[in-house]
């Protein structure tokens, strides 16, 4: 099984980024920390930032054939943007929402998610470990909904 983590803008700034909501780890412990949860979970992975939405849309578009699951948290773009919302429906790979932080106790325009409809499962404010719980549920998912 092979899964690609997708995060949106400003992730990478993760450590400086508004620490009180996103916590002091940066981007670097996120990506050590989900490598090392898909290595327990004995699944390949390829993790993936930009800033940028149609950069967002080409490498969900490029996973078609290549991946099996997809974990996103597209950020900011998960309050915007049709555009990756229709590359995850076109791709049809089953995906996963992550936030990190508690979207649903936060400003009004955030409770709007447009990548959420084309996903099977969220995980919002669990932080890191919201990742490892996507992984784990897409490993599941996958194994259940196996053709035979
Ligand atoms: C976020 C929540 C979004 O509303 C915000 O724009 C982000 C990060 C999160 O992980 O909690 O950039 O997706």
């Amino acid at each position: 099984m092979k899964f690609l983590f997708l995060n949106g803008p400003n992730l990478n700034l993760l450590g400086l980024r508004e620490p009180d909501i996103y916590g002091t780890r940066d981007y670097a412990a996120l990506e050590d920390f989900i490598r090392r949860t898909c290595e327990e979970e004995g699944v390949e992975c390829e993790i993936f930032q930009s800033n940028h939405e149609g950069v967002l849309v080409d490498k969900i578009q490029l996973a078609y054939g290549q991946f099996d699951g997809i974990v996103i948290n597209p950020a900011a773009y998960t309050h915007t943007s049709v555009a990756i919302l229709d590359a995850l429906k076109a791709v049809a790979i089953p995906a996963v929402e992550v936030h990190l932080s508690d979207v649903s106790s936060r400003e009004a325009f955030r409770q709007v998610s447009y990548a959420g409809m084309a996903c099977v499962q969220t995980y919002a404010g669990l932080g890191f470990e919201g990742y490892a719980a996507a992984a784990r549920f897409l490993k599941k998912y996958l194994s259940q909904n196996e053709k035979v």
